[in-house]
């Protein structure tokens, strides 16, 4: 694999998105690949469970990769944002249990693929948060739909409209993780998680994922509204000054056009 390391530790699949020098961005191979990932392991039947991590000691994965989308227009937006959408629906309705173990930076399209997973362990280094807002565009892998259900409307508000990051230890106050460790124990908290599952009946691991999935699984039509608006942003001139001025290592000076 081009983008993802993939290791096999006893029922444990470890996958660890693996472009450490651009902080794990989510491209579109990185997609393809994880889709291949998941499509295999499902057929893997000595395995009971994953973990989602990213290479070195920085990130998760800082977001989608602003490079290969900055040129793009609505079209192109949004099949990258549906095609994402699709990834992160799998993963959330995957039948072994899958945690994200966050290592580091999980913002935009990182935070997004850490909701989609079932359970999130956080290293103590850990910052998560939506910060499209600040390249003049919104989340387009269900940050909007799944980030309210985790911290609650109000505090979901604040957080995609001033992109503010969340450390590890507001993130878990919010609920949005469901434990803080640090950086060093981080592996070995998440496999002691899906060991403990692991030593549970498969089948009704599999039907308590499915029914939690039914309660929670949301308004498909907000999921929808989603990719529309994320593709309209990029008709807008503050979508080209936001990315250029990430690009170029400067503050953005947005207009409303
Ligand atoms: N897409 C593409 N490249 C990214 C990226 C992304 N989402 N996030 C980081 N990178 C790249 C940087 O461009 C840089 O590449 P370079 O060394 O070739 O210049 C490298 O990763 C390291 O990032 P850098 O910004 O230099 O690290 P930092 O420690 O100064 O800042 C962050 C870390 C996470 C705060 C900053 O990288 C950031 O804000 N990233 C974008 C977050 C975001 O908006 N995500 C949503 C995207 S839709």
């Amino acid at each position: 694999m081009e983008t993802l390391l993939i290791e096999q530790d006893g029922s444990i699949l470890i996958v660890t998105l693996n472009r450490p020098d651009k902080l794990n961005a989510l491209n579109r191979k990185v997609f393809e690949e994880l889709a291949k990932v998941l499509d295999e392991a499902e057929r893997n039947s000595s395995l009971r469970g994953l973990i989602i991590t990213g290479a070195g000691n920085k990130a998760f994965a800082a977001g989608a990769d602003i490079s290969e989308f900055a040129h793009y227009g609505p079209q192109e937006a949004a099949a990258m944002s549906r095609n994402g959408q699709r990834v992160m629906d799998r993963i959330e309705q995957y039948p072994l249990p899958i945690v994200a173990a966050v290592n580091g930076y999980a913002l935009g399209g990182g935070c997004e693929l850490a909701m989609a997973c079932h359970l999130r362990i956080a290293s103590d280094t850990a910052r998560l948060g939506q910060p499209e807002i600040n390249l003049g565009i919104i989340p387009g892998y269900g940050g909007t739909q799944r980030l309210p259900a985790f911290v609650g409307r109000a505090k979901a508000i604040e957080l995609l409209l001033t992109a503010d990051m969340l450390t590890a230890q507001e993130a878990y106050q919010l609920g949005l993780v469901n434990h803080v460790v640090a950086s060093e124990e981080l592996l070995a908290k998440s496999k002691a998680i899906l060991q403990k599952i692991a030593e549970k009946p498969p089948l009704a691991v599999r039907r308590i994922l499915a029914c939690v999935h039914a309660a929670t699984a949301g308004n498909r039509s907000g999921f929808e509204l989603e990719i529309a608006e994320f593709a309209a942003c990029m008709e807008t001139e503050d979508f080209r000054e936001g990315t250029q001025a990430f690009l170029e290592k400067r503050k953005p000076r947005f207009t409303g056009r």
